[in-house]
């Protein structure tokens, strides 16, 4: 089993004060910092790009997680990489050719991950499982913090923990994730947890030490 990792989503944080917030979790226990990019086309969400993560890359030396919700990913994939990302995930939706999106994350030397909407099955992965070093399953439907925990996803977890055996994959869950589901994610075979509005919400480092403790504990 793989050590538990708490990755809050900086897109429940205060904006205006970016590089301050990403500080603060770190400081408070953050295990990754968890990046939504999202580009108004792949979700109906536009949030930032390469040179927001390059900005805030001075703010913590601990692992950047990110998330892309675009499409075409591959475009954009090597600028990820340079601006200072860890960790690149896709979404399989949002690729025709998941293989070579995948490849072009490896080839940069950056860790490889692939997201799967709430309704898409975990197969579309069987094949690609010897290049991944992260499956990250989407708990919300993915465009917006702050959504409601879609519990049929608890099953999903479980077919892809035992399809991933015993690969160093890392399973991400994320959306609605809270104190009161953590346990049910963790229990089916999640390690890492991304979370914003959970661990945001106070509003002030006190209250996101306490918020990452409370989910930790659960
Ligand atoms: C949703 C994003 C999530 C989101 C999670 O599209 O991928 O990372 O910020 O927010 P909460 O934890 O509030 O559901
Ligand atoms: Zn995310």
């Amino acid at each position: 089993t793989r050590p538990i990792v708490i990755a809050p989503s900086i897109l429940s944080s205060d904006f205006s004060r970016l590089g301050e917030e990403v500080a603060a979790v770190d400081r408070m226990g953050a295990d990754w910092i968890h990046l939504d990019v999202m580009d108004g086309h792949f979700v109906p969400n536009i949030t930032f790009g390469p040179p927001i993560v390059k900005a805030i890359r001075a703010s913590s030396a601990k692992v950047f997680d990110c998330h892309l919700m675009i499409a075409p990913c591959d475009p954009y994939i090597e600028a990820f990489a340079d601006a200072g990302c860890d960790i690149i995930t896709v979404h399989a939706e949002a690729t025709t050719h998941l293989d070579r999106s995948l490849q072009a994350i490896k080839a940069t030397g950056r860790r490889a991950g692939v997201a799967l909407n709430p309704s898409t099955p975990e197969s579309v992965i069987q094949y690609v499982l010897d290049r991944l070093d992260l499956v990250l399953l989407m708990t919300v439907n993915p465009g917006f913090g702050g959504q409601a925990f879609i519990p049929s996803v608890v099953d999903k977890i479980r077919r892809v923990k035992a399809m991933i055996g015993d690969r160093p994959i890392d399973i991400e869950v994320d959306g609605g994730v809270t104190p009161e589901t953590a346990p049910l994610v963790v229990a089916a075979g999640a390690n890492a947890l991304v979370a914003g509005s959970a661990v945001f919400k106070g509003g002030t480092p006190e209250h996101y030490e306490r918020n990452m403790a409370a989910i930790r504990d659960a």
